[in-house]
């Protein structure tokens, strides 16, 4: 098994408000896209295998900037990285990734640099469970809301159209994982919708699904949970200095 990762972090963060790209704003003194490589390239599989290739995806300003602050840790870990041009879309800035990875690779990771904090445990997790025989796997937690499906507003609210049971729902998180030419193939055939936010993918496992592969879920970790507004990255400086650990 030769196992790489592709880490996403091309994207503005533009809810985050802030000036620069979300996955090199810090916490604990260090970038979000440094936590998440470091937790990827720690992680080891049960028969001991690790992520031997790490492919970031950064905006085209910041990509030598990306691979300064990611060399002492892919040193460390004696791991190739190759850092690349994100697309306009999460979808497309993965299939750039996909297009770096060197041929021995068979299994491959999607993680977000947005999810920094994902333990290394998760990481081992979902190979574990891609090398038992499942193609495409991905964490998923309880969803605590109660979630309702709702029709076309008013400008004021919006009718519920039904209550969608909640036992029946789970919220998936990244790492994701892959038999390489499964995610492959889900990208090619699912490329004509990358290019806009409102059709593209939001995850991977949704394009392997489109394809007709069936996707298996692991349990996943509220620490992987995802950097998105500014209150989440006060909870990550929060939870990083202890304050609520
Ligand atoms: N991402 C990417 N390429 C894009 C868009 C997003 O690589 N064109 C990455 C982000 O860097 C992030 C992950 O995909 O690690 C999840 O995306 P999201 O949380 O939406 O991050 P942003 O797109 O940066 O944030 P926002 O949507 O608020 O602008
Ligand atoms: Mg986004």
């Amino acid at each position: 098994m030769t196992i790489a990762a592709v880490l996403t972090a091309a994207g503005s963060g533009s809810r985050l408000g802030l000036q620069l790209p979300k996955a090199v704003v810090p916490v604990a003194g260090e970038p979000l896209v440094v936590h998440a490589a470091r937790a990827l390239l720690a992680a080891r599989a049960s028969d001991g295998s690790a992520v031997s290739q790490l492919v970031v995806t950064a905006p085209a300003a910041h990509l030598d900037e990306v691979a300064v602050l990611l060399a002492d840790v892919v040193e460390a870990a004696d791991v190739r990285l190759d850092v690349v041009g994100g697309g306009r879309t999460r979808q497309e800035s993965v299939a750039a990734g996909l297009a770096e990875l060197v041929d021995e690779v068979d299994v491959v990771l999607v993680h977000d640099a947005a999810r920094p904090f994902a333990p290394v445990e998760l990481v081992a997790r979902v190979v574990d469970a891609v090398r038992a025989g499942h193609p495409a796997v991905v964490p998923g937690l309880p969803v605590v809301d109660t979630v309702k499906r709702v029709g076309p507003g008013d400008g004021t609210g919006r009718p519920v159209l039904e209550t969608v049971p909640r036992s029946d729902l789970v919220a998936v998180q990244t790492p994701q994982g892959f038999d390489r030419e499964v995610l492959e193939r889900a990208h090619a055939v699912g490329s004509g919708r990358g290019a806009h936010e409102e059709t593209a993918a939001s995850d991977d496992a949704g394009l392997v699904e489109a394809d007709g592969v069936p996707v298996w879920v692991v349990p996943g970790d509220e620490r992987a949970a995802k950097v998105t507004t500014a209150r989440d990255l006060l909870v990550a400086q929060a939870l990083t200095a202890g304050a609520l650990a």
